[in-house]
Protein backbone atom coordinates (compact mmCIF):
# COMPACT_ATOMS: atom_id res chain seq x y z
CA UNK A 1 0.00 0.00 0.00
CA UNK A 2 1.47 3.39 -0.99
CA UNK A 3 2.17 6.29 1.90
CA UNK A 4 -0.36 8.97 1.45
CA UNK A 5 1.33 12.11 2.87
CA UNK A 6 -1.11 14.52 4.24
CA UNK A 7 -1.25 18.35 5.09
CA UNK A 8 -3.50 19.37 7.90
CA UNK A 9 -4.22 22.62 7.89
CA UNK A 10 -7.30 23.27 10.69
CA UNK A 11 -6.83 26.78 10.96
CA UNK A 12 -9.31 29.15 13.27
CA UNK A 13 -12.75 29.08 14.35
CA UNK A 14 -14.40 25.59 14.40
CA UNK A 15 -11.61 24.34 11.98
CA UNK A 16 -9.34 22.52 14.39
CA UNK A 17 -12.64 20.73 16.19
CA UNK A 18 -13.84 19.49 13.06
CA UNK A 19 -10.21 18.23 11.81
CA UNK A 20 -10.14 16.23 14.84
CA UNK A 21 -12.83 14.00 13.83
CA UNK A 22 -10.72 13.65 10.29
CA UNK A 23 -7.60 12.51 12.54
CA UNK A 24 -9.34 10.27 14.46
CA UNK A 25 -10.81 8.91 10.75
CA UNK A 26 -7.42 8.46 9.90
CA UNK A 27 -6.09 7.38 13.16
CA UNK A 28 -8.75 4.41 12.42
CA UNK A 29 -7.71 3.65 9.00
CA UNK A 30 -4.42 3.21 9.87
CA UNK A 31 -4.93 0.86 12.68
CA UNK A 32 -7.34 -1.06 10.19
CA UNK A 33 -5.50 -1.78 7.47
CA UNK A 34 -7.44 0.70 5.63
CA UNK A 35 -4.67 2.92 4.00
CA UNK A 36 -0.94 4.33 5.39
CA UNK A 37 -0.80 8.11 5.85
CA UNK A 38 0.74 10.16 7.14
CA UNK A 39 0.41 13.81 8.16
CA UNK A 40 1.76 16.73 9.52
CA UNK A 41 -0.41 19.69 10.48
CA UNK A 42 0.05 23.29 10.58
CA UNK A 43 -1.14 26.72 11.21
CA UNK A 44 -3.14 28.80 8.78
CA UNK A 45 -5.29 31.72 8.88
CA UNK A 46 -5.99 33.95 12.02
CA UNK A 47 -4.03 31.40 14.55
CA UNK A 48 -0.96 31.91 11.74
CA UNK A 49 -0.52 35.63 11.82
CA UNK A 50 -0.76 35.60 15.76
CA UNK A 51 2.44 33.34 15.71
CA UNK A 52 4.26 34.81 12.47
CA UNK A 53 2.43 37.97 11.06
CA UNK A 54 1.87 36.41 8.71
CA UNK A 55 -1.70 34.06 7.25
CA UNK A 56 1.00 31.23 5.89
CA UNK A 57 4.16 30.86 5.77
CA UNK A 58 6.90 29.95 3.44
CA UNK A 59 7.83 26.61 5.25
CA UNK A 60 4.14 25.67 4.87
CA UNK A 61 3.65 26.56 1.31
CA UNK A 62 6.73 23.96 0.72
CA UNK A 63 5.11 21.49 2.79
CA UNK A 64 2.37 21.82 0.81
CA UNK A 65 3.55 21.80 -2.40
CA UNK A 66 5.42 18.51 -1.18
CA UNK A 67 2.22 16.57 -0.12
CA UNK A 68 -0.46 14.32 -1.88
CA UNK A 69 -3.26 16.54 -0.59
CA UNK A 70 -3.58 19.02 1.74
CA UNK A 71 -6.44 19.07 4.15
CA UNK A 72 -8.23 22.59 5.36
CA UNK A 73 -10.30 23.43 8.13
CA UNK A 74 -11.21 26.98 8.12
CA UNK A 75 -10.41 30.66 8.71
CA UNK A 76 -11.35 34.02 10.18
CA UNK A 77 -13.22 35.73 12.57
CA UNK A 78 -13.42 38.85 14.47
CA UNK A 79 -10.35 38.97 16.30
CA UNK A 80 -8.30 39.55 13.17
CA UNK A 81 -10.70 41.80 11.51
CA UNK A 82 -8.06 45.11 11.72
CA UNK A 83 -5.19 42.83 10.88
CA UNK A 84 -3.47 44.28 7.40
CA UNK A 85 -5.09 43.16 4.50
CA UNK A 86 -1.93 41.35 2.76
CA UNK A 87 -2.07 39.20 6.33
CA UNK A 88 -5.74 39.11 6.98
CA UNK A 89 -6.76 35.05 7.66
CA UNK A 90 -8.34 34.74 4.08
CA UNK A 91 -4.91 35.63 2.59
CA UNK A 92 -3.43 32.12 3.59
CA UNK A 93 -6.73 30.52 1.75
CA UNK A 94 -5.82 32.56 -1.47
CA UNK A 95 -2.13 31.65 -1.64
CA UNK A 96 -2.27 28.38 -1.33
CA UNK A 97 -4.91 28.35 -4.00
CA UNK A 98 -3.08 30.63 -6.52
CA UNK A 99 0.57 28.99 -5.45
CA UNK A 100 -0.48 25.05 -5.85
CA UNK A 101 -2.48 26.32 -9.14
CA UNK A 102 -5.90 24.94 -7.80
CA UNK A 103 -8.13 26.66 -10.43
CA UNK A 104 -10.90 23.91 -10.66
CA UNK A 105 -12.76 23.90 -7.49
CA UNK A 106 -15.36 20.80 -7.46
CA UNK A 107 -18.83 21.86 -4.86
CA UNK A 108 -20.87 18.86 -5.30
CA UNK A 109 -24.41 20.22 -3.88
CA UNK A 110 -26.43 16.75 -2.84
CA UNK A 111 -29.52 16.46 -0.30
CA UNK A 112 -28.95 13.45 2.27
CA UNK A 113 -32.14 11.52 2.15
CA UNK A 114 -32.52 12.00 5.71
CA UNK A 115 -32.03 16.19 5.80
CA UNK A 116 -34.78 16.34 2.80
CA UNK A 117 -36.78 18.43 5.33
CA UNK A 118 -33.96 20.61 6.83
CA UNK A 119 -33.73 22.84 3.42
CA UNK A 120 -35.56 25.90 3.26
CA UNK A 121 -36.99 24.87 -0.07
CA UNK A 122 -39.98 21.95 -0.04
CA UNK A 123 -38.91 18.71 0.11
CA UNK A 124 -39.74 17.76 -3.29
CA UNK A 125 -37.40 20.27 -4.76
CA UNK A 126 -34.65 19.08 -3.14
CA UNK A 127 -34.75 15.59 -2.53
CA UNK A 128 -32.75 13.17 -4.17
CA UNK A 129 -30.49 16.71 -5.60
CA UNK A 130 -27.11 15.86 -6.77
CA UNK A 131 -25.66 18.58 -8.64
CA UNK A 132 -21.98 20.25 -9.02
CA UNK A 133 -20.97 23.87 -8.74
CA UNK A 134 -18.04 24.33 -10.71
CA UNK A 135 -16.12 27.30 -9.18
CA UNK A 136 -13.23 28.61 -11.23
CA UNK A 137 -10.49 29.45 -8.45
CA UNK A 138 -7.50 31.30 -9.79
CA UNK A 139 -8.33 33.90 -11.55
CA UNK A 140 -11.00 36.36 -11.83
CA UNK A 141 -11.78 39.77 -9.38
CA UNK A 142 -10.27 37.77 -6.53
CA UNK A 143 -6.95 38.15 -7.96
CA UNK A 144 -6.70 40.35 -11.07
CA UNK A 145 -4.61 43.52 -10.69
CA UNK A 146 -4.96 46.34 -9.93
CA UNK A 147 -6.83 46.24 -6.90
CA UNK A 148 -6.11 49.21 -4.57
CA UNK A 149 -8.19 52.06 -2.82
CA UNK A 150 -6.35 54.98 -3.69
CA UNK A 151 -6.87 58.71 -1.82
CA UNK A 152 -8.39 61.22 -3.91
CA UNK A 153 -7.69 63.79 -2.63
CA UNK A 154 -10.82 65.49 -2.68
CA UNK A 155 -12.67 63.80 0.64
CA UNK A 156 -12.98 60.44 -1.73
CA UNK A 157 -11.45 57.32 -2.42
CA UNK A 158 -11.97 55.68 -5.26
CA UNK A 159 -11.74 51.21 -4.83
CA UNK A 160 -10.83 49.31 -7.58
CA UNK A 161 -11.25 45.96 -8.23
CA UNK A 162 -10.02 43.82 -11.78
CA UNK A 163 -12.47 40.68 -13.23
CA UNK A 164 -10.00 39.45 -15.89
CA UNK A 165 -9.91 36.05 -17.85
CA UNK A 166 -7.67 34.95 -20.08
CA UNK A 167 -8.76 32.10 -23.15
CA UNK A 168 -6.81 29.62 -21.30
CA UNK A 169 -8.31 29.97 -17.73
CA UNK A 170 -11.23 29.59 -19.37
CA UNK A 171 -10.45 26.60 -21.44
CA UNK A 172 -9.34 24.43 -19.07
CA UNK A 173 -12.11 24.84 -16.55
CA UNK A 174 -14.70 24.13 -19.21
CA UNK A 175 -12.40 20.80 -19.76
CA UNK A 176 -12.62 19.98 -16.36
CA UNK A 177 -16.29 20.69 -16.08
CA UNK A 178 -17.78 18.58 -19.56
CA UNK A 179 -15.20 15.67 -18.41
CA UNK A 180 -17.21 16.07 -14.47
CA UNK A 181 -20.85 15.82 -16.63
CA UNK A 182 -19.73 13.29 -18.98
CA UNK A 183 -18.02 10.74 -15.41
CA UNK A 184 -21.29 11.30 -13.43
CA UNK A 185 -23.75 9.63 -15.61
CA UNK A 186 -26.90 11.86 -14.41
CA UNK A 187 -28.07 14.59 -16.76
CA UNK A 188 -24.68 14.95 -18.87
CA UNK A 189 -25.28 18.43 -18.95
CA UNK A 190 -23.10 21.52 -18.47
CA UNK A 191 -24.69 25.05 -17.60
CA UNK A 192 -22.29 27.68 -17.73
CA UNK A 193 -23.29 30.98 -15.63
CA UNK A 194 -21.82 34.36 -16.43
CA UNK A 195 -22.82 38.09 -17.07
CA UNK A 196 -22.11 38.60 -20.78
CA UNK A 197 -25.10 41.17 -20.85
CA UNK A 198 -22.36 43.39 -18.83
CA UNK A 199 -19.03 41.88 -18.53
CA UNK A 200 -16.29 41.70 -21.17
CA UNK A 201 -15.19 38.55 -19.00
CA UNK A 202 -18.61 36.92 -19.55
CA UNK A 203 -18.57 37.71 -23.45
CA UNK A 204 -15.08 35.74 -23.65
CA UNK A 205 -17.00 33.23 -21.08
CA UNK A 206 -19.54 32.18 -23.02
CA UNK A 207 -17.26 32.32 -26.60
CA UNK A 208 -14.41 29.86 -24.88
CA UNK A 209 -17.10 27.39 -23.15
CA UNK A 210 -18.80 27.29 -26.82
CA UNK A 211 -15.79 26.38 -28.68
CA UNK A 212 -14.51 23.87 -26.05
CA UNK A 213 -18.06 22.14 -26.58
CA UNK A 214 -18.16 22.60 -29.66
CA UNK A 215 -14.83 20.99 -30.35
CA UNK A 216 -14.63 18.31 -27.70
CA UNK A 217 -17.73 17.60 -26.03
CA UNK A 218 -20.38 17.41 -28.18
CA UNK A 219 -21.84 14.75 -26.64
CA UNK A 220 -22.23 16.62 -23.71
CA UNK A 221 -25.38 18.69 -23.40
CA UNK A 222 -24.24 22.53 -23.15
CA UNK A 223 -26.53 25.60 -21.86
CA UNK A 224 -26.00 29.13 -20.68
CA UNK A 225 -27.50 30.84 -18.23
CA UNK A 226 -27.07 34.88 -17.13
CA UNK A 227 -25.74 34.00 -13.66
CA UNK A 228 -28.21 36.72 -11.54
CA UNK A 229 -31.29 34.44 -12.78
CA UNK A 230 -29.15 31.04 -12.60
CA UNK A 231 -29.33 31.93 -9.47
CA UNK A 232 -32.89 32.68 -9.53
CA UNK A 233 -33.00 28.95 -10.87
CA UNK A 234 -30.89 27.10 -8.53
CA UNK A 235 -34.08 28.31 -5.66
CA UNK A 236 -36.82 27.52 -8.25
CA UNK A 237 -35.77 24.24 -9.59
CA UNK A 238 -32.32 22.85 -8.68
CA UNK A 239 -32.98 19.77 -10.46
CA UNK A 240 -32.73 20.95 -13.57
CA UNK A 241 -28.95 21.16 -13.27
CA UNK A 242 -25.97 18.54 -13.30
CA UNK A 243 -22.80 20.87 -13.39
CA UNK A 244 -22.88 24.46 -13.50
CA UNK A 245 -19.45 26.08 -14.47
CA UNK A 246 -19.13 29.89 -13.33
CA UNK A 247 -16.57 32.25 -12.20
CA UNK A 248 -14.28 32.84 -8.84
CA UNK A 249 -16.75 35.39 -7.57
CA UNK A 250 -20.29 33.95 -8.96
CA UNK A 251 -18.63 30.70 -7.95
CA UNK A 252 -18.36 31.71 -4.59
CA UNK A 253 -21.80 33.06 -3.96
CA UNK A 254 -23.70 30.01 -6.09
CA UNK A 255 -21.78 27.89 -4.21
CA UNK A 256 -23.27 29.03 -1.19
CA UNK A 257 -26.81 29.48 -2.23
CA UNK A 258 -26.44 25.25 -3.64
CA UNK A 259 -25.31 24.69 -0.28
CA UNK A 260 -28.22 25.76 1.46
CA UNK A 261 -30.45 23.41 -0.92
CA UNK A 262 -28.82 20.35 0.85
CA UNK A 263 -30.36 21.88 4.35
CA UNK A 264 -26.74 23.30 6.27
CA UNK A 265 -23.44 24.68 5.20
CA UNK A 266 -22.29 22.03 7.17
CA UNK A 267 -22.85 19.35 5.03
CA UNK A 268 -20.82 20.74 2.23
CA UNK A 269 -17.23 19.54 0.97
CA UNK A 270 -15.19 20.84 -2.23
CA UNK A 271 -11.95 19.72 -3.90
CA UNK A 272 -9.93 22.11 -5.35
CA UNK A 273 -7.55 20.89 -8.06
CA UNK A 274 -4.60 21.89 -10.50
CA UNK A 275 -3.45 20.74 -13.55
CA UNK A 276 -2.78 17.27 -14.47
CA UNK A 277 0.92 16.63 -14.10
CA UNK A 278 1.99 14.53 -17.35
CA UNK A 279 4.61 12.88 -16.07
CA UNK A 280 3.92 12.21 -12.06
CA UNK A 281 -0.14 11.61 -13.56
CA UNK A 282 -0.92 13.87 -10.35
CA UNK A 283 -2.35 17.09 -9.53
CA UNK A 284 -1.73 19.53 -6.25
CA UNK A 285 -4.73 19.77 -4.22
CA UNK A 286 -6.77 20.73 -1.59
CA UNK A 287 -9.70 19.86 -0.03
CA UNK A 288 -11.98 21.84 2.50
CA UNK A 289 -15.50 22.75 3.83
CA UNK A 290 -17.24 24.95 2.14
CA UNK A 291 -18.40 26.56 5.43
CA UNK A 292 -16.15 29.06 7.05
CA UNK A 293 -14.93 28.94 10.61
CA UNK A 294 -18.56 29.94 12.39
CA UNK A 295 -16.70 31.85 15.29
CA UNK A 296 -19.88 32.23 17.22
CA UNK A 297 -20.28 28.06 17.90
CA UNK A 298 -16.16 27.67 18.23
CA UNK A 299 -15.23 25.48 20.92
CA UNK A 300 -18.27 24.59 21.91
CA UNK A 301 -18.18 21.03 20.49
CA UNK A 302 -21.46 21.46 18.28
CA UNK A 303 -20.05 22.12 15.27
CA UNK A 304 -21.22 19.90 12.58
CA UNK A 305 -18.00 17.82 11.15
CA UNK A 306 -19.68 16.01 8.36
CA UNK A 307 -18.12 18.97 5.57
CA UNK A 308 -14.89 17.85 6.89
CA UNK A 309 -15.08 14.03 6.87
CA UNK A 310 -16.71 14.36 3.50
CA UNK A 311 -13.96 16.53 2.13
CA UNK A 312 -11.56 14.01 3.69
CA UNK A 313 -13.48 11.81 1.45
CA UNK A 314 -13.15 13.64 -1.36
CA UNK A 315 -9.24 13.35 -1.15
CA UNK A 316 -9.62 9.73 -1.03
CA UNK A 317 -11.11 9.91 -4.31
CA UNK A 318 -9.57 12.49 -6.36
CA UNK A 319 -6.56 12.02 -4.49
CA UNK A 320 -5.26 9.16 -3.28
CA UNK A 321 -7.31 6.55 -6.17
CA UNK A 322 -9.11 5.09 -3.01
CA UNK A 323 -12.84 5.40 -4.29
CA UNK A 324 -13.90 2.61 -2.64
CA UNK A 325 -13.29 4.11 0.69
CA UNK A 326 -14.48 7.74 -0.48
CA UNK A 327 -17.76 5.71 -1.30
CA UNK A 328 -17.78 4.37 2.14
CA UNK A 329 -17.30 7.33 3.86
CA UNK A 330 -20.59 8.76 1.65
CA UNK A 331 -22.45 5.96 2.96
CA UNK A 332 -21.40 6.21 6.55
CA UNK A 333 -22.43 9.77 6.71
CA UNK A 334 -25.55 8.89 5.16
CA UNK A 335 -26.31 6.24 7.76
CA UNK A 336 -25.14 8.35 10.69
CA UNK A 337 -27.91 10.76 9.77
CA UNK A 338 -30.21 7.87 9.33
CA UNK A 339 -30.15 7.01 12.89
CA UNK A 340 -31.28 10.46 13.18
CA UNK A 341 -28.23 11.97 15.02
CA UNK A 342 -28.00 15.75 14.04
CA UNK A 343 -26.08 18.29 15.01
CA UNK A 344 -27.51 21.48 16.14
CA UNK A 345 -27.49 23.15 12.35
CA UNK A 346 -29.46 20.27 11.07
CA UNK A 347 -31.32 19.32 14.06
CA UNK A 348 -35.03 19.16 13.33
CA UNK A 349 -38.06 17.16 14.98
CA UNK A 350 -37.37 13.76 16.47
CA UNK A 351 -33.74 14.37 15.64
CA UNK A 352 -30.92 13.12 18.61
CA UNK A 353 -28.97 16.21 19.08
CA UNK A 354 -25.21 15.07 19.56
CA UNK A 355 -22.22 17.58 19.42
CA UNK A 356 -19.05 17.55 17.47
CA UNK A 357 -17.03 14.00 18.33
CA UNK A 358 -20.80 11.96 18.96
CA UNK A 359 -21.44 13.09 15.23
CA UNK A 360 -17.54 11.88 14.15
CA UNK A 361 -17.43 9.05 15.75
CA UNK A 362 -21.06 8.16 15.01
CA UNK A 363 -19.70 8.26 11.21
CA UNK A 364 -16.49 5.75 11.83
CA UNK A 365 -18.43 3.33 13.61
CA UNK A 366 -20.60 3.24 10.22
CA UNK A 367 -17.35 3.15 8.57
CA UNK A 368 -16.44 0.64 10.10
CA UNK A 369 -19.67 -1.50 9.84
CA UNK A 370 -19.52 -1.16 6.45
CA UNK A 371 -15.97 -1.73 5.68
CA UNK A 372 -16.15 -4.83 7.37
CA UNK A 373 -19.69 -6.07 5.32
C1 LIG B 1 -15.05 30.19 0.10
C2 LIG B 1 -14.84 31.33 1.06
C3 LIG B 1 -13.55 32.07 0.67
C4 LIG B 1 -13.77 32.64 -0.72
C5 LIG B 1 -13.11 33.15 1.66
C6 LIG B 1 -12.92 32.60 3.04
C7 LIG B 1 -11.88 33.88 1.18
O1 LIG B 1 -15.94 32.16 1.08
O2 LIG B 1 -14.15 29.33 -0.01
O3 LIG B 1 -16.10 30.13 -0.51
O4 LIG B 1 -14.32 33.74 -0.88
O5 LIG B 1 -13.37 31.98 -1.68
MG1 LIG C 1 -17.60 31.41 -0.04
Amino acid sequence: MPTHKLLLLAGDGIGPEVMAEVKKLIAWMNSHGMGTFKYEEDLVGGCCYDAHKVAVTDATMAKAHASDAVIFGAVGGPKWDNVPFDARPEAGLLRLRKELGLFANIRPAVTYPALADASSLKRELVEGLDIVILRELTGGVYFGEPKTITDLGNGQKRAVDTQVYDTYEIERISRVAFELARARKKLNKVTSMEKRNVMKTGVLWHEVVSAIHQREFKDVTLEHQLADSGGMQLVRNPKQFDVVVTDNLFGDMLSDISAMLTGSLGMLASASLGELDPKTRKRKSMYEPVHGSAPDIAGKGVANPIAMIASFGMALRYSLGMGREADLIDQAIAAALARGLRTADIMSEGGKRVGTTEMGDAVIAEFGKLAAS
